[in-house]
């Protein structure tokens, strides 16, 4: 059984197995050439978080797939009452066909693939976001053709997007340097990947934007205080101070640099409504690409 619980799971070869597939399923939408690969089945969505995107495309995408999304938020799910996940998982198997789970704890999501015996996919948790990052390589090789030899830089928090960016990047060939401000550097496991497959310089922690910038053909950032840290926005703002996509750090880029960004946006705080609007043509489409990266997910996890 094939789940989606973190990027590293997978192999370079199945992620681009995915976004050819994703690319596919696009094409076949914008014709109108059916695609009922998930025919008849249901799809549980677990909401512990707000969601714009995920919850959209992962809803409008199974029922473009011919199956059943299931919203189910916490808030009135016995999980939110402290029912386990180890039980939640082993009941929810027997009525549905896969979950998409999104939570704070990756160990959550790693129970219910433990406890459950139908496919789990994450749909971010803090530690990593790799349904975002599917359609984020997806919309690279879209705008550049090609995703190998390509330097990506992240500016921000060493949090859920920042870690899975790393494994995207350098399991397809891309290199990557980010820039966070001391104690915001990803977790330890994420430094290993990054120094284990980042070799000849793939990959590099810099303190100073610019220098994480330079010659970059793309540049994502992401909010400053995730969901579940509102109580620190002020102390991140703090931290965060100078750490902004912005035209000075852009001038530093390679020539038609592009611009990324998971949304929501903070303009004036990550990203200024300047370059955010510069390169809104490709935030949007990434934001689409959410719709076609999500049913390839949906396809290989859960279709036959
Ligand atoms: N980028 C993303 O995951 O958006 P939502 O929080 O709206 O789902
Ligand atoms: N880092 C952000 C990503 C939102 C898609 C968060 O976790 O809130």
């Amino acid at each position: 059984m094939k789940h989606l619980l973190k990027l590293e799971d997978w192999s370079t070869e199945e992620i681009i197995n995915t976004l050819n597939l994703a690319d596919q399923l696009k094409y076949e939408q914008k014709h109108g050439i059916e695609h009922n690969h998930l025919k008849g089945k249901t799809l549980g969505m677990i909401f512990e978080k707000a969601s714009t995107r995920t919850r959209v495309s992962f809803e409008v995408g199974m029922t473009q797939l011919g199956g059943y999304p299931l919203f189910l938020s916490s808030n009135d799910l016995q999980i939110g009452r402290g029912e386990p996940v180890e039980d939640t998982a082993r009941v929810l198997s027997r009525f549905i066909d896969g979950i998409m789970i999104r939570t704070f704890e990756q160990s959550e999501v790693e129970a219910l693939a433990k406890y459950g015996s139908i496919p789990i996919i994450n749909g971010l948790t803090d530690y990593c976001h790799p349904c975002q990052v599917l359609a984020d390589l997806m919309t690279i090789r879209e705008f550049k053709g090609k995703l190998e030899g390509l330097k990506m830089c992240f500016i921000g928090d060493g949090n859920n997007m920042m870690n899975s960016l790393i494994v995207g990047a350098l399991s397809t060939g891309m290199s990557i340097s980010v820039a966070c401000p001391e104690g915001y550097d990803p977790p330890k496991n994420i430094i290993d990947f990054g120094n284990k497959y980042g070799i000849d310089g793939k990959f590099e922690i810099c303190r100073n934007p610019i220098d994480a910038a330079k010659n970059a053909d793309v540049v994502y950032t992401d909010v400053w205080a995730s969901m579940g840290q509102e109580d620190e926005k002020k102390i991140r703002e703090k931290a965060f101070e100078g750490y902004q996509v912005n035209s000075e750090l852009m001038a530093v880029t390679n020539k038609d640099c592009m611009v990324l960004h998971c949304l929501p946006a903070h303009r004036g705080e990550e990203i200024t409504a300047e370059v955010f609007e510069a390169h809104a043509n490709e935030i949007f489409e990434e934001a689409e690409n959410r719709l076609h990266a999500q049913k390839a997910v949906l396809v290989e996890c859960m279709g036959e």
